[in-house]
């Protein structure tokens, strides 16, 4: 098991209405937060504001995405300030839904959360390989490449979350093994200690995501570096979303 604090986080992506944000509000408000394990749930922006001044307070909340301004003319963009202004403390970044759909590139997304955390907004930084790179074997390339987006921008891990989640398995019902998502995670864990430090590399979160639900959810928090979850589908049925918080226990 891993020796850091678990870290959840549920991604409603773009998801929910007003009727069902408030069910869901209901439902995690229900949720008792195990010690060392912190969960965080990342509303659609629309209903961020409601769902803070709603949601109990263990709970915390986080943006799906913010830009790498404070303020000015970015029709359609949030800054981490605003979050802020929120009372929201986290931001998603690099999604691959968003690399994928809307040309986020590693630098920009390094970009992000360089500026997500000089505003006060901590990280989930998520980076993972699509399917025809892990069949190409090129897995280990992808991934610290993408991490060293990152790295390239930031001196401070301290409120980083790296969010390991291969493209193949988001949404598939394709869930990677314990001994795949384990052997990501060194990887990513031994790029962070020759690179960065080792003192990074043994406490920075990683967490697996990827068809992460209430079945599988145990088996995966045994291995000793995946340190909690990024769940989508799962984190919008409160029950399912509670077994996986308390998968570690
Ligand atoms: P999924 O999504 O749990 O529905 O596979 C995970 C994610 O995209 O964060």
């Amino acid at each position: 098991m891993s020796p850091r604090n678990f870290f959840i986080g549920g991604n409603w992506k773009m998801n929910g209405s007003v009727a069902q944000v408030k069910s869901l509000v209901e439902g995690l408000n229900k949720i008792n937060v195990p010690a060392q394990t912190e969960v965080v749930v990342a509303p659609p922006a629309l209903y961020i504001d409601r769902v803070r001044a709603n949601l109990k307070k263990e709970i915390g909340v986080a943006a799906q995405n913010s830009y790498v301004k404070a303020s000015g003319a970015y029709t359609g963009e949030i800054s981490p300030e605003q979050l802020k202004d929120l009372g929201i403390d986290w931001v998603i970044l690099g999604h691959s839904e968003r690399r994928e759909y809307f040309g986020e590139s590693d630098e920009f997304v390094g970009e992000k959360t360089a500026h997500a955390l000089k505003a006060g907004v901590s990280v989930i930084a998520c980076i993972g390989e699509k399917l025809e790179e892990r069949e190409a074997n090129v897995t280990a390339d992808v991934v610290t490449r993408q991490l060293k987006g990152v790295a390239d921008k930031i001196n401070d891990w301290t409120n980083v979350v790296v969010a390991y989640e291969p493209v193949w398995a988001i949404g598939t019902g394709k869930v990677a093994t314990p001994e795949q998502a384990e052997e990501v995670h060194v990887t990513l864990r031994n790029w962070l200690s020759t690179n960065v430090s080792k003192e990074v590399a043994d406490s920075v979160r990683i967490i697996y995501g990827g068809s992460v639900n209430a079945k599988n959810a145990a088996e995966l928090a045994t291995k000793p570096n995946i340190d909690g979850f990024l769940v989508g589908g799962a984190s919008l049925k409160p029950d399912d979303f509670n077994t996986i918080v308390q998968a570690r226990l």
